[in-house]
Parts: structure tokens; sequence; C-alpha cells
């Protein structure tokens, strides 16, 4: 769902019928009221105010946008977090010699060439002396004026309507090319990097010779890219992977950890660790962005951990000292390992536990966890353990289904 320009514009001048709007219940059981309200006083206009205060709530709470600023259904589901831009931003700038609080970023020009509503913009002009944003789409650029406005940037940075495959700067103008196509239509989410909106490859191509960061999908295959590849997670959601280009490369790949304000940062050139080896007292499901990002033997070194298998992401260790130090990859799930058993006895051995509550993750093994679940008929709050909570890692070890039954560690962090 989106705006007309019209509607943008409308929006942008009537702020007390945003704040009647936002002042609503909008509620499941007053949704129909409010709309009606909206539409008895404001007419065509209740549909976008709707829309509005819903893209607004979700984009805000979801730490993409600052509050007050305009946004659409599509737009707020597109932002990228904030945590996210500013590390690219940061990134961008570290590399290109723009920190380092003595100004020297003034000299620097980014452009964000799929800018949207600005959600990036404003990052990147933390760190950049001249930042220019441009869209194919005239509302999502009339929402952008509205809230680089609002951020107190209308004076630093440039907004101009452009087609990304056509680049409305000369070769060279700018420094750094930042580009987010969008990776979901109507019809669903896009998976071909050329049917991205713009097509990776038409991007590439139009930025030949500029150094570029590309945010993508986190499942796009990058094994070819040449240059950087960062995996990001945002409190243990995996958010994407955005591609450098060799000038701005630092490592090969790196997996960034963000939780609750911390970060953490594993790269291809941290020492690896090739043992792999029995199941251990713990277990440990790694950060999705060190399994994206093929970083699983770099997070086993560090941890002084195994693998249980060189395929599979799991870790195996025998003490909670480095897991439980000063933060590292906070949030990260710790299991300490009860019993292990072939698929089975998985029935009999479960039994013993007093298990009631059963979480069943399956990796490298073509298992139904819910079909699993069936066949072990648990009991509701009975049994020795007295409804325990209780994770069954099933897994392959080697050539063989082996299930691991575990009890979930909270750990700091
Ligand atoms: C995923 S969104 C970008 C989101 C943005 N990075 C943010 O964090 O809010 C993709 C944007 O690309 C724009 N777009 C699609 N095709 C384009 C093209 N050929 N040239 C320029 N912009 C385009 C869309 O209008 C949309 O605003």
């Amino acid at each position: 769902m989106t705006y007309s320009v019209e509607e943008v514009r409308w929006l942008a001048e009537n702020a007390d019928a945003v704040a009647e709007a936002e002042g609503l219940e909008w509620s499941a059981q007053s949704r129909v009221r409010d709309t009606t309200a909206l539409r008895e006083r404001h007419g065509d206009h209740a549909r976008a105010l709707g829309e509005l205060v819903a893209a607004r709530r979700s984009a805000v709470q979801g730490g993409k946008v600052p509050a007050g600023w305009l946004v659409c259904g599509d737009s707020a589901q597109q932002a990228t977090p904030a945590v996210v831009a500013a590390e690219r931003a940061d990134h961008l700038a570290d590399v290109l010699g723009a920190g380092g609080g003595d100004g020297s970023g003034a000299g620097l020009v980014v452009a964000d060439v799929t800018c949207s509503v600005g959600t990036e913009l404003q990052h990147l002009a933390g760190r950049f002396g001249t930042v220019v944003g441009s869209d194919l789409d005239p509302a999502r650029l009339a929402m952008a004026r509205y809230n680089m406005a609002q951020a107190d940037l209308a004076g630093t940075v440039g907004l101009v309507r452009a087609d990304a495959v056509h680049p409305a700067f000369a070769a060279g103008a700018v420094d750094v090319v930042v580009a987010d196509p969008a990776r979901r239509t109507a019809r669903g989410r896009i998976r071909d990097p050329k049917d991205l909106l713009p097509p990776l490859p038409d991007l590439l191509s139009a930025h030949r010779g500029s150094a570029m960061a590309v945010k993508c999908a986190p499942g796009i295959d990058y094994g070819d890219w040449d240059g950087q590849v960062d995996v990001v997670s945002v409190d243990g959601g995996v958010k994407e992977a955005c591609l450098y280009t060799p000038e701005l490369a630092t490592h090969r790949r790196r997996a960034v950890v963000l939780r609750a304000g911390q970060r953490r940062v594993l790269t291809t050139d941290d020492p690896e660790s090739e043992e792999v080896g029995d199941v251990g007292r713990y277990i440990l499901d790694p950060d999705g962005a060190v399994v994206r990002a093929g970083l699983v033997r770099q997070y086993a070194a560090a941890l002084g951990w195994r693998r249980l298998d060189p395929h599979i992401a799991y870790l195996t260790g025998d003490s909670l000292e480095v897991p439980q130090g000063p933060g590292f990859l906070p949030g990260q799930r710790v299991f300490e390992v009860l019993d292990r058993a072939p698929l089975k006895r998985l029935k009999a051995a479960l039994a013993a536990t007093g298990c009631s509550r059963l979480e069943i993750l399956v990796r490298g093994v073509d298992v139904d966890p819910d079909d699993l679940r069936r066949k072990m008929k648990l009991k509701r709050g009975r049994g020795a353990g007295g409804g325990r909570a209780l994770t069954v890692v099933v897994t392959r070890i080697g050539d063989t289904a082996t299930a691991l039954i575990a009890e979930e560690l909270h750990l700091r962090g």
C-alpha cells in the first residue's frame, strides 16, 4: 500500500488531521468506527490517514524511522532498521576516511540511489559531507523531502527523481553509491537478483567503476562476489547481506551481530578451528549471521569449542567460560545436553525426563518436527521433571541421525 503524490502533500500539510487519526484507538473492535469518523471529516483522505497511522506505528516500533515521519505500508516494511543503516554508514565512512571527528568527511559525497523515504539518508548525513538521495517513485521522494525537513536535514541532503540504472550524476562525481533494490512485489518475494527492482546486474553495470554498497536478501548466493559481504543480524534475526565493492572491503566476509545495544563482528580473517568432535556437555546454535556468512569455524575458534559435524552449524563444548565471557556474540542459544538417543529410541528417552513442552530443532536430517512431536505423545505436566520445557536437537553426526535431548540455558547477554 502506498500514497499518491497528492496524498503525501495533503498528509504533510494537515498535521492536525494526522494527530487526530493517531489519537484514535485503532483496535480490531474500533477500526470500522475510526475509519468512518475520519471519512466523515476528511473524505477520501481517510484511507491515507489510516495507512499512515499503521505504517508509522510499525516503522517506529521496529526501530526504523523516528516518530513523526511520513511512511506508507510498503516503505515501512522495506525500511532498513536504524541500527543496520548506521552500521553501513559507519563502515563506509570509516573505510573512506570520512570518520575521525576532524571534519575530514566534509569533502566526501555519497548517493543513495534507492532512497525511498530517506531512512538511510539520515544516517549517511551523520557521516558524510554531501548526501544525495534519489528514487524512481515521486511519492517516496515527496515523503523523503518531508522527512529530511523533520530531521533538520533539508539543507544538507539533496533529493532528485532518477532511475538508479541511469545515474543522475557523472561517473566519479560521487565517492560511494548505496543501493537497496526492492525484494518484494505485490506477487511476493523476489528470489532472482535479476528480478530485483532495480535489477542487481543492471545496477552494478550502471555504476561500474564506483565504490558501491548494495543491500541484498541474506539468502542471496554471493559466492562469486569480488568484494566484502556483511551478513547482519538484529536481535537474533538475520536482516540483510550487504555487498561492498573491493575498494570498500576490509575482509572477505563479516558477520555483524547487533543485539540490545551490543555489537560483535566476526570476520574471515579471524582464526579458524578445524576441530570436529563428539557431543560435549553443551551445544550452541550460532547466530544466523555467523552461519550465513560461513564463519562457524571462526566462531568455534573464538569459543574454543568444536563442530559436531563438518557440515552442520552446531558447536559443542564442555566449558561455559567463553560463551559467558564479556558478552561474546550476545543472545546466542546455548543448551545443556541431558541425553542422546537414536531417533527410534527418542520417545522412551524423553519419557524419562518428564518433559511436557518440547521444541524440536532439525538440521541436516529429513525429519518433520510436527510429525516427530506427535509421535512423542507427550503428557502435559506429568513425570519426574514436573512439566519441563526441553529441546530436542535432531542432527546428522557423520552418517547417523542423532537426537540430543537438551535444556536451554539462559545466559546473560
Ligand atoms: C527496498 S526500497 C529502499 C528502502 C530504503 N533503503 C530504506 O531503508 O528505506 C527500494 C526502493 O527502490 C526504489 N526503486 C525501484 N526501482 C528503482 C529504480 N529503477 N531506480 C530508482 N529507484 C528505484 C523503490 O521506489 C523503493 O523506494
